[in-house]
Order: structure tokens, then sequence, then C-alpha cells
């Protein structure tokens, strides 16, 4: 068995209370950690390895998500792994006792290294630089790999300049760039769904598919992110990466293989080919938003955004996609919907609903599942058309309760080397050049109301196409 060491810079940042600690904890409840692993806390507080653990426990037991109850006896064993070192990341000493501590783990035998910066960015350097003064990057007594987040940059420059920053410490094969999305059953399930079954994948193009949409909607607020989310605003925020892969996960073509090398390639084919129209982006910011806490008064950041694309490859070539998504909005959910076109042909065309057209839809969350809208026959003497659905839903088969944390997955893909559903280099910065050329024209933020679906204003866009948003359906995977 192989010894592994986790080490977490920024322990006490708000991505590792709400997000890395509860992996872990759920990693330990379900035997997914490694029996020779440890996990390394780095922050500035001094504190000892007892008052860490505690931390942890503490930080487990105040999740904003109130169905987590951790157990006591998990938490036990999980804390044998736990360890602490304290210090500060620009400074030597710091990278001198981490080395000691794990110089006492490992002596000198075999053991693999996971770095998992949960910092600002701008530590990033300071952080590798100091790595390698240590030695702490080499790979001679077993594997190192680096996770980071986004931000990945906060435009195309700044996101070549941390890629090449990363490339002078580290192979392309040890970074890991996590998006959550990306590590997501019901976005994965997507390809399952289109390249496992032979139903489907033959109608999604131009020649069947009218236009797509994508709505990754919020029905809270920023909450305590004003300091970050308004200097980002919501196309960076989520539009620059998660909801640009979702659409790499449903307009992608075929992988030659299911390997990291063929699905990445496929999603920057798509993400190369997709086309930037700053004339089609609408913003919009909820009433009450410049209240916010640590939110500039006069802020004009978006808190919503919707816009048009197209993918200019022969597959989709002239089917619009349009994106959407936003704070505050009328109800949470995800979804991507493959709107098919109507053929003028249909038999029951002069009944109601008769021109209604079929919908596939990914429901990402909540209610997961996949769900094809139909028409059949309304049970009865008459000839009247139902509009209905045939679902997959987790729900259905208890499955809900299964669904992986993404978390959880992504870290277990690190261990085993699994970079398929992480970001490289390339993507990010095209992922970069399409939202940059969106933003390059200054444009208005249209106020909404809370607990709508955004301005008025992001109806034109798809109107202008003799087309409108879908409301997503209570019906889908109902409770
Ligand atoms: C994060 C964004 O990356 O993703 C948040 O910063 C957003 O603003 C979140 O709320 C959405 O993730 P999920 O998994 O809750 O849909």
């Amino acid at each position: 068995m192989e010894s592994f060491s986790l080490v977490i810079f920024g322990i006490t940042s708000n991505l590792a209370q709400i997000k890395l600690i509860p992996a872990l904890y759920l990693m330990a409840e379900k035997n997914l950690l490694p029996a020779k692993m440890k996990i390394i806390g780095v922050a500035r507080k001094e504190q000892s390895n007892d008052q860490f653990r505690e931390y942890f426990y503490q930080a487990l037991l105040n999740l904003p998500n109130q169905n987590f109850k951790p157990k006591k006896s998990v938490c036990k064993k999980l804390c044998q792994k736990l360890f602490y070192v304290s210090g500060e990341a620009q400074n030597k000493q710091l990278y001198q006792k981490l080395h000691q501590q794990l110089h006492q783990f490992y002596k000198s035998d075999k053991h693999n290294l996971i770095f998992y910066l949960a910092t600002y960015p701008e530590l990033y350097q300071s952080i590798f630089q100091h790595l390698r003064l240590e030695g702490l990057n080499e790979q001679s007594s077993g594997w190192v790999r680096i996770m980071i987040e986004k931000p990945m940059g906060t435009d195309l420059k700044t996101a070549k300049h941390l890629n090449r920053l990363l490339s002078k410490y580290f192979a392309e094969d040890q970074i890991y760039r996590l998006d959550h999305y990306l590590g997501k059953e019901t976005v994965q399930n997507i390809l399952t769904f289109r390249f496992g079954n032979g139903l489907f994948e033959p109608l999604l193009n131009k020649k069947y598919v009218d236009h797509i949409q994508i709505i990754s909607a919020e029905s809270f607020g920023i909450g305590l992110r004003g300091g970050y989310y308004d200097n980002t605003g919501s196309l960076k925020d989520v539009g620059q990466n998660h909801l640009l892969e979702l659409l790499t996960f449903a307009v992608m073509d075929a992988p030659a293989q299911f390997n990291n090398q063929e699905v990445t390639k496929q999603r920057i084919k798509v993400l190369q080919k997709l086309e930037a129209l700053p004339a089609k982006v609408v913003f919009g910011q909820y009433q009450g938003y410049q209240n916010e806490e640590r939110v500039n008064k006069n802020s004009q950041t978006e808190t919503f955004f919707a816009l048009k694309t197209y993918l200019r490859n022969n597959r989709f070539r002239g089917v619009p996609i349009y994106i959407r998504a936003g704070k505050k909005l009328a109800q949470s959910v995800t979804e991507i919907s493959i709107i098919f076109k109507t053929p003028s042909n249909r038999l029951f065309k002069h009944l109601d609903s008769g021109m209604e057209p079929n919908v596939l839809t990914y429901r990402i969350q909540p209610n997961e599942g996949i769900v094809l809208s139909i028409l059949t026959k309304t049970p009865s003497h008459q000839l009247k058309l139902d509009q209905t659905y045939m679902q997959f839903c987790y729900r259905l088969y208890g499955r809900e309760k299964q669904l992986p944390d993404p978390y959880v997955r992504l870290i277990l893909d690190v261990l085993r080397g699994d970079q398929t559903f992480f970001a490289d280099a390339k993507e990010v910065e095209l992922e970069w050049a399409f939202i940059d050329k969106l933003l390059k024209v200054k444009r208005q933020t249209y106020p909404y109301q809370p607990q709508s679906w955004g301005p008025k204003e992001a109806n034109q866009i798809i109107e202008q196409d003799q087309k409108t948003w879908l409301t997503p359906s209570p019906l889908v995977c109902p409770l």
C-alpha cells in the first residue's frame, strides 16, 4: 500500500471549510481514504495538532448543510490522519517545518504528495518557489501533484500567466485544475447517456436540433461573498467555467476513447469553435444587491447574465445556443435543454400542443435526471394530446442518495492520477478568450426583481429569434 500526504494550504479558508473538510469526512465515512494517508492542514494561525482536529470537527458541525450529521466514530478515525503546520506562505520556515513533518512520517520511504492550494492565487508563486527550494516538488521518492481551483486567472492574460507559472514548476500531468461541475455525477452521466446509447447521438446535430438552452439559476443571493463577488460578477464566477463546461458535455463529439486525452481533446474542440457575440449578452443585477455586505454602493457588477452563441462546426452550425445564469432567481435549478425541430408535417399538428417540440433535458440539479418531453394521447374517448415526459430520475431508484460528492470524486481522481475531469491549460485559456471577447464592450446592467427570472431585457436575445426561454418544469423528476 502506497503512502500519501494531502497538504492543504489555506485549511482555514472558506473553501476548505465548506468543500474540502466535508469531502474528506465523506471519504473517511465510506472508507475511501487510503490507509496510509496523512492530511496536513496549513495556515497562518498557530495551533497544535489536537486544536486543529477540534477545529476540523467544529467545521463539520457548523456546515450550512443542516442534513450533514458527522458521526463521532468517523471523526475519531479521521482525526488520526490529521496534522497541522502553521506559518506564513511567504516564509521559508513554513516549508522547512512541512519538510520535517513529512520526513518524520516517511523517513526515506516512498511516498506521494498532493498539494491543494485553497489560498489566494497571489500566494501561488511564493508557495511554488518555496516548495522547490525545499525540494518538495521533486518526484524522486513518489509522485507530486498539485490541485488548484478557480479563479484560474481573471482574464486571458492572467490565465496565461498562471499557466506559465504552473508550468515552470510542474508538468501538465501533475496539475489538477478543479472545476467541481466536472465532478458532478449528473454532468458525467451526460457522456454515458450520449455515448453509451445508440439512440440519441444520431439526432444531436443541426438537422434535428432547433436550439439549445442552458440555465443555472440560484434562488439565493451572494451571501457573505460580496468582497469576491463584486470584483467578479456572474459571467466570470460561473460562466467562464461551470457553464462553458456544461456546454462542452452537451455538444462534444464522441471521444475516440474514454480517457483524459480524448475527452479533453473533445472539450477543447468545442471551445475552439465557440463564437463570441458581444451584441448578444445581457447583464442583470438583483434589486438590493448594492446593499449587500462588502459590495460597492454604486456597483454595476452583474448577478445575472444571458447570452447567445453558436458553434462554428459542421455538426451544430446555425443552431443557436442560449445560456443564462443568475442569483436570486425564481428557483434553484441547473439544466441543459436540447430543443428539437418540429417537422411541419406532424400528423396531429392541428390539435392543441400538436406542434410542441420534443425536448431532451439533462437536469443537473435538483431533482436530477434525464428527461425527454413527448406528446401522448390523453386517456379519453376523444383525441387530445398530452404533453408528458419519459424520465430517468435518480430519485425513482433511490439513487439520489448515492450521488457522489464532486469533491470526493475529484480528490479520488487525483489519487488515481486521472485528469479526465479536470480542466487543462489550453481549455482554461479558451474559456477566457471567449469571455474576454464578450466583456470588451462595456454594457449596461439591468435591474431585476429578486425571485424573478432576471431582467426583461434578457428576453430580447431569444425572442428576436422567435423562441422563448424555457421555464424549468416542476414535473421533471418531481419529489
Ligand atoms: C461556485 C460559484 O463556483 O459555484 C458560486 O462561485 C456558485 O457562486 C457555485 O453558487 C454553484 O455550485 P453548485 O455546485 O452549488 O451548483
